[in-house]
């Protein structure tokens, strides 16, 4: 019976600002599989990107004690298709692991922007989540929002900065004026809105957009939207399951790191507090977004909903939290799916 088991990797850590993040969406997602069926392979890669096999305590992980000499061997993705597996670098020698299939639990850079699934996809080790495409280009806010707009879907207006634009303070400055105050100064592809900024007058604006790039070496400045953010969970490849749509309320500022994870003067209510109708809608374009976007597996769409009751994109998270409490398994708990059910049906598929 053992060795039936489905082996199932489970990829967690990351040379990403969203490390810790991860180890806590891993431990819920490792805690909730089912264990009769699969035999979890947990790679644990740290934030220098060394990649390990991970034996130890399972309660090692959210706590960041897992890295250490006992409970890790050096581990590598090998490129040999017949294997579709990893090389473990034992001191007595390689050990070969096929897989069944690899689920990255990674977010932000180096595990949700399509670098993780690549090195995957050339294995052939079944992928459980976006493709390289589509984990690229969601992680992309300005490519995103482009293809958001051949969809038929309202996006911020932008603009791109390079370093090598840092010299030309006159166009930055501009670009501002053009977007109007406040706007939003982000770099272009990160996470759990490290490197962001709501920019109230021009004055902090250079500053602003100096920070972004701590984060990513292209920033982005956009319009600011009026209204609150919803989101939309959805889960499937061919046929889609879709969540109740939720609602941030912020009291102050935007959602920024501790807002997300503290919930200190906001608020998410699940259902948001729309009309049956508006909920409809958010759902459909939410949809339009997943399949032009060429997600699969699981993704939660973020959209901005406007006093006047239009729908604006604002991203795509394609390795969303995934604690017991974060917003995209609690969208799917209001239509009757448990964590468990998410975590099965996404080793199914
Ligand atoms: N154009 C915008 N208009 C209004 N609020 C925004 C805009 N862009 C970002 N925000 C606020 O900033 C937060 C983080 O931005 P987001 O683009 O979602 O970055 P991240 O990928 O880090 O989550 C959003 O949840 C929202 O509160
Ligand atoms: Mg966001």
């Amino acid at each position: 019976m053992e060795n039936k088991k489905k082996k199932v990797a489970i990829l967690f850590g990351g040379c990403s600002s969203e490390y810790e993040v991860s180890l806590q969406s891993a431990y819920a997602v490792i805690t909730h599989m089912d264990l009769e069926k699969y035999e979890a392979v947990l790679i644990g890669i740290d934030q220098k990107g060394v990649w390990y096999l991970y034996q130890g305590d399972l309660a090692n992980i959210p706590e960041d004690n897992w890295l250490t000499k006992e409970d890790c061997i050096p581990v590598a993705v090998s490129p040999d298709k017949e294997l579709h597996g990893i090389l473990v670098l034992k001191e007595s020698g390689v050990e070969k692991i096929s897989l069944d299939g690899a689920l990255p639990v990674l977010h932000g850079k180096n595990g949700e922007d399509g670098t993780v699934q690549g090195v995957l996809e050339l294995a052939e080790i079944p992928l459980i989540g976006c493709n390289t495409m589509s984990s690229a280009i969601c992680m992309d806010k300005e490519t995103a929002h482009r293809l958001a707009k051949e969809c038929g879907v309202k996006v911020p207006s932008s603009y791109l900065i390079t370093k090598t634009d840092l010299r030309q303070e006159k166009q930055i400055i501009s670009y501002g004026e053009q977007l109007g105050y406040p706007l939003f100064v982000k770099p272009l592809r990160a996470g759990s809105s490290f490197g962001i900024t709501k920019v109230g007058r021009q004055e902090e604006l250079l500053a602003a957009v100096e920070y972004a790039f701590d984060y990513d070496s292209v920033v982005i400045l956009e319009e600011m939207i009026e209204g609150f953010e919803v989101g939309c969970a959805i889960l499937g490849t061919e046929k889609l399951t879709v969540g109740v749509v939720d609602e941030i309320e912020l009291s102050e500022g935007f959602f920024d790191y501790t807002e997300k994870y503290t919930l200190k003067s906001s608020q998410i209510h699940v259902p948001a507090r729309i009309s049956q109708e508006m909920a409809q809608k958010i759902q459909e374009t939410a949809i339009r977004i997943y399949r032009g976007l060429g997600c699969s597996y699981f993704a939660r769409v973020d959209l901005f909903l406007t006093p006047e009751g239009e729908i604006y994109f604002n991203e795509v998270n394609t390795i969303p939290g995934f604690t017991s409490h974060s917003r995209y398994p609690n969208m799917l708990k209001e239509v009757g799916i448990s964590f468990e059910e998410i975590i099965a049906r996404l080793l199914e598929m």
